[in-house]
């Protein structure tokens, strides 16, 4: 008889030891507070300080910026991998591929160092984008594009999907949103990344059974579907009445709820912010004012707070960004925390093998084929 216990979904369970982020007393990445990185720092920075564990010098934040910007080209077989995917397949499903498809071309594909590592890690962070914006692009029936220099990573990133410069107010809003994304110690995707990683499997391995992970509506994709919320509430006044009919009908709201926040999600608070200036930027409340109410009711009704992907969604709409665009973002942007949790698993190995408890029959004996009815 097994002492175990057993805690479903491993709720609560501390399944290894990290030193890249943590929850407790308040969101921290390398130990910097998420509000201080959001509000003075860079996504290049911040994945800079994710891989090497220390903030950038000036220097080395140019030369970490040239190397991204050397490393943004994808062969064109891999464009034309893209180009040949049936059309009604989801931008997220094309990405994993993708993915996948860049590792048959990276030169240190199975070479598991810490160097090759964030070799590798840095080519996908420059890489990615070119992903989501060529299927993006081809799938429209546009020209691809190609990253500008003088632009930002995520002043590029928009650039590239959409093909147009954004302001500085966009800009900043999504350089914020990549930041919050970046990294979040043991959640499903990033653990996903360290089991692969334990079995001394490659890293874009690791990274494409996470992109896997990260799809599901539990997780990453609960930002397309927060779209499609606000867009089946419609308009302001809908609102009040919808939120109460569906907590009634026991929906689950996309946006609420999490497993590890239970009080609030610090980056919803951070990210809000950016969503009520781009609102206001573009003339238009509606969606912020759904937003409020919908927040509102389900904290009155379930004490559930939003999460980040609540108000990703809207700076994402804001943006002029299609839905399916929205969780292959996150994928931009997490890369990085996946990568250092790669490196870290890597470092300290133990192969990740957890038990299970057995509800199955009882040992029964076999039943020869011929004797079966
Ligand atoms: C994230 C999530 C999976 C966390 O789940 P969890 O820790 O397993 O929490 P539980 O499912 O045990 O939820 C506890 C209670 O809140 C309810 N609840 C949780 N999230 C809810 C939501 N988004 N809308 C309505 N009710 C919700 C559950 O139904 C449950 O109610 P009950 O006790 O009456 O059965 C869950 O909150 C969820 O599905 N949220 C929506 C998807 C989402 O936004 N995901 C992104 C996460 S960053």
């Amino acid at each position: 008889m097994s002492t175990a216990q057993y805690f479903p979904g491993l709720e609560g369970v501390i399944a290894g030891e990290t030193a890249i982020s943590t929850i407790t007393g308040g969101l921290s990445y390398r130990g910097y507070g998420i509000t201080e990185l959001a509000a003075q720092s860079t996504f290049p920075e911040v994945a800079y300080l994710l891989l090497y564990g220390e903030l950038p010098s000036a220097e080395q934040l140019a030369d970490f910026k040239a190397i991204l910007h050397e490393s943004a080209e994808v062969d064109t077989s891999i464009i034309d991998l893209i180009r040949q995917v049936p059309l009604h397949v989801s931008a997220m499903d094309v990405l994993r591929t993708g993915v996948s498809a860049l590792g048959h071309f990276d030169p240190q594909v199975d070479e598991n160092t810490r160097s090759a590592n964030i070799g590798k890690t840095v080519r996908l962070l420059a890489q990615i984008p070119i992903l989501i914006a060529a299927r993006h692009r081809l799938r429209q029936g546009l020209p691809l594009l190609q990253p500008d220099p003088a632009n930002g990573f995520a002043a590029n990133l928009l650039y590239l999907i959409t093909g147009q410069a954004p302001t500085p107010v966009q800009e900043r809003a999504m350089d914020v949103s990549l930041i919050l994304y970046a990294e979040h110690e043991f959640n499903a995707s990033t653990f996903t990344a360290r089991v692969v990683t334990s079995t001394q499997a490659d890293l874009h391995s690791a990274i494409t059974a996470a992109i896997g992970a990260l799809k599901g509506p539990l997780h990453g994709g609960a930002n397309e579907r927060v779209l499609e919320v606000l867009e089946e509430v419609g308009t302001p006044d809908r609102a009040e009445t919808w939120v109460r009919q569906a907590l009634a009908q026991k929906r689950k709201i996309m946006g609420f709820g999490h497993r590890v926040y239970k009080d609030g999600d610090p980056r919803a608070v951070i990210l809000r912010n950016y969503c009520a200036d781009l609102a206001r930027q573009a003339g238009d409340l509606s969606l912020e004012t759904i937003a409020d109410t919908l927040e509102r009711v389900v904290r009155e009704e379930k004490k559930l707070p939003p999460n980040l992907d609540w108000p990703s969604a809207r700076l994402y709409k804001y943006l002029g960004l299609e839905v399916d665009l929205y969780t292959p973002l996150f994928v931009a942007s997490r890369v990085v925390g996946w990568a250092a949790h790669v490196i870290e698993q890597s470092e300290n190995n133990r192969l990740i093998r957890p038990r299970s408890q057995y509800n199955g029959p009882e040992m029964r004996p076999y039943v020869p084929l011929e004797e079966r009815g």
